[in-house]
């Protein structure tokens, strides 16, 4: 909690929130994923790791989650989560290709789109739907709404939802390719 606010105060529009995500709304998110089957899983911005964690612990044995974290401190806090199906890379979610050569089942995204610059923030939407295999899941969640046309363009049929219990309260967007 107190590297998020440290975090914050040096790079706000990396970090985008002053507070980690916590239970309702990982929960909320991570419902929309079937864990029955083996998956690839991207997610981009894993922070303290609240999704990383839950992911890990929902998924088969034999399934795989790459998670993109740009910042420093939050990559070295990550690596004490021991498992052999993490795959943590310090490197920025735009760069996928860098590191995977396969199409994935399922992409979960807390970078702060809204923040991010144009050209950047349509790098990741549009690298994210060409990696995702057909009927691929897309999910981003973030506090503001602003990006909510750009991801429709790649995801027309893609969908809002609100979680009032959080701090901030916060939405994310379902996408299906
Ligand atoms: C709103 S926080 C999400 C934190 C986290 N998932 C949690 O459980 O609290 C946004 C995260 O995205 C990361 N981030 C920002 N831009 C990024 C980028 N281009 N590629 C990868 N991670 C990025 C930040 O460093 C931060 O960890």
């Amino acid at each position: 909690m107190f590297d998020f606010i440290v975090e914050y105060i040096k790079k706000p529009t990396q970090i985008g929130t002053f507070l980690p995500c916590f239970g309702g709304l990982v929960d909320s998110v991570i419902s929309n994923i079937d864990f029955s089957n083996d998956l690839t899983i991207l997610e981009f911005g894993p922070g303290n790791g609240n999704f990383t964690k839950k992911i890990l612990r929902k998924a088969t044995q034999k399934s795989c989650l790459y998670s993109f974290e740009i910042n420093e401190k939050f990559y070295e806090n990550c690596q004490n989560i021991e498992d052999e199906r993490l795959v943590l890379v310090n490197d920025s979610a735009e760069n996928i290709s860098k590191y995977i050569d396969k199409k994935v089942d399922v992409i979960i995204s807390g970078v702060p789109l809204s923040a991010l610059d144009k050209k950047l923030r349509m790098k990741i939407i549009e690298n994210s739907y060409n990696f995702l295999r057909k009927d691929g899941k897309f999910i981003q969640y973030q506090y503001f709404s602003s990006a909510y046309s750009d991801l429709k363009l790649f995801f027309p049929s893609i969908q809002k939802y609100r979680v009032y219990f959080h701090l901030p309260p916060a939405i994310y967007y379902f996408g299906q390719k």
